[in-house]
Formats: structure tokens, sequence, C-alpha cells
């Protein structure tokens, strides 16, 4: 299949379906999907699908992939949105080669550990704490179990996403927005919507460890900031994302490291959660 998100197409689905046809594969066999996270979702989607359903068996390659796109059971391709089309469906396994992931480059493993922190901060402070500690030389093993399990236990308390599960975005309000802006790589962005939205729970809810959890991200090598977006294109993305409804801005914020909650904020807030960014 064609590198990175080109594999998440119908069209790609179509040629693996036809593939499966012609290799005679029935029911009781098994999809190996063997990738990044783009690659796991594609074939999770297609095996999801082929014959309304046939296993698949996840092995990440990347860490992001690992800790994040090969747990929890969404699956599915981009239509003209990212992720429209898909379907809620778990591997029978995921099989996690800490080695491989130790010998990615370095800017392919940092995305991946901001993922991995940011499942610290919502439900590990332990994680956070080997992070911290450790910067991206931490135990990948450690953090990769520890990251997969705050996701693991979030999902299998809420799979189709009614509540708790949201808690998987923190970071991702203003990171989206700042990924589609700056161009950013998904963790890169996520890195920086985290720290905004760090001084978005200072100001909401009290939360004191805004500095700690702007060290931690730094001391990963992500960025920490956005200097030279310009504030109303940023205002205009978050503005459009999903998460807004119609009593305003959903953000997930923290009252402490590991106590995540969802809250609707003011244009006060996300205004200074921008400044934290340096987007002026
Ligand atoms: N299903 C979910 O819950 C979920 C969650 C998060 C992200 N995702 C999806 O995951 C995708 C992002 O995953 P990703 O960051 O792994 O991106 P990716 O799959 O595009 O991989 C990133 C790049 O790394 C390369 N790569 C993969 N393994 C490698 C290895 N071992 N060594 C060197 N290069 C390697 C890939 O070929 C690609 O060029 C997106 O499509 C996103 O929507 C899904
Ligand atoms: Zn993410």
């Amino acid at each position: 299949v064609p590198d990175g998100d080109a594999a998440k197409s119908l069209a790609v689905i179509e040629d693996l379906y036809r593939w499966m046809l012609e290799l005679g594969l029935n029911r009781s066999d098994t999809l190996v999907g063997l990738g990044g996270g783009a690659l796991t979702d594609a074939a999770g989607f297609a095996a999801a699908t082929y014959l309304r359903g046939v296993e698949a068996i996840y092995v990440p390659t990347t860490v992001l992939g690992a800790v994040d796109a090969a747990i929890g059971g969404k699956t599915g391709v981009n239509l003209d949105g990212k992720n429209l089309v898909g379907a809620f469906r778990h591997p029978a396994r995921v099989v996690i080669d800490v080695d491989v992931l130790d010998r990615l480059p370095d800017e392919v493993k940092r995305g991946g550990l901001a993922e991995a922190l940011k499942a610290g901060l919502i439900g590990d402070p332990a994680l956070v704490g080997l992070l911290e500690a450790h910067g991206p030389a931490a135990d990948l093993a450690e953090v990769v179990r520890r990251a997969v399990a705050v996701k693991a236990a979030v999902v299998g308390r809420d799979f189709t996403e009614q509540g708790e599960r949201a808690h998987l975005n923190y970071g991702h309000t203003i990171g989206h927005a700042v990924e589609v802006a700056a161009g950013l790589g998904h963790g890169e962005a996520v890195a920086i919507g985290m720290v905004a939205a760090g001084r978005a729970a200072a100001v909401e809810v009290g939360f004191t460890d805004e500095a700690r959890q702007t060290a931690a991200i730094a001391g990963l090598g992500l960025p920490v900031g956005a200097p030279g977006l310009g504030r109303d294109e940023v205002l205009a993305l978050v503005g459009r994302d999903k998460k807004r409804d119609a009593a305003g801005l959903r953000m997930v914020l923290l009252e402490a490291i590991g106590s995540p909650l969802v809250r609707h904020v003011g244009s006060a807030t996300v205004g200074a959660a921008l400044d934290a960014i340096d987007i002026a």
C-alpha cells in the first residue's frame, strides 16, 4: 500500500479486498497489518469489512502506532476529511517490538512520545515522571507499556466515545488547529496543544503543574510554542473543530496530572491559551 495517509483511501481498501479474494482468504483467516498508524488503520478497516469481518493482528512499527493508533479499535480511512469512514473493531491482538521502535529516526519517535506523555498526563503520573526524568532516553518498553495501559483502560470503559474517551483528545483542540496552520507533524502539534491546554487548565480549574508539564514536553525535544502563526487563522481553525458545540468550545483540561475533565471554555481562556504558545 502507499506510504503514510495515502494508504487510508477507499481505493486502497478495494485493492486490499481484491487481493484477499485472490488469496482465497476466508472468515477463519487473519489479516496482519505491519506498519505505522496509517497502515494499521487501513488494514483494520479492510479486516473489519471484508466478508463482514475477519480477524486482524497489528504490528505497529512507529511509537505513535504502538501507543495510540493500534489501541482502542478505531479503524478507518479518509474521505474529504480525515477518518470520515470507519468502524469500531478491536484487532485480535497487537504485537509490539520495542527494538524496532527504538531504532526509529528521532523525529518520528518524538511525535509518538508526545502521545505517550499525553497518556501519562491524563492517566498515569508515574509515566509523566519517567519521561520527565529521562526524556527521549526513557525505557521505551516501560513507556509503551504504560501508555498502552492508559489508553486501553479508557477505551475499556468507553469504547464508542460517549464520554471518558474524549480525555484522549487532551492537547488536540488547539493542537489540530496548529497542525493545520503550521503544517507540523501530529505529535509536535499535540505537544504545542498540550502547552496551550495547560494554560487553559491553570486559568479555568487552577492546574498548578503547568510549568512542570511544559518542561517535560521541552525535555522530549518537542516544541512548546508556535510563534509566527496568525492568531485569527488559528482561532478560525479552532472554531471549525468538531469539538465545538452550541455551548462553546469543549476542551479537555487537567485539574492535576492524572485528573482530566471536559469543560466548555470562553474566549478569554482560549486567548490565554494562545498567549502561552506565543501566538500573538
Ligand atoms: N485508530 C486510532 O485510534 C488512531 C489514533 C491515532 C492516530 N491514528 C492514525 O495514525 C496515523 C499516524 O500514525 P503514524 O504517526 O504511525 O504515521 P504513519 O503511519 O504515516 O507513519 C509515519 C511514517 O513513518 C514510516 N515508518 C513506519 N514505520 C517505520 C519504521 N519502523 N522505521 C522507519 N519509518 C517507519 C511510515 O512509512 C511513514 O512514512 C494517522 O493516519 C492517524 O489518523 C489513528
Ligand atoms: Zn493524537
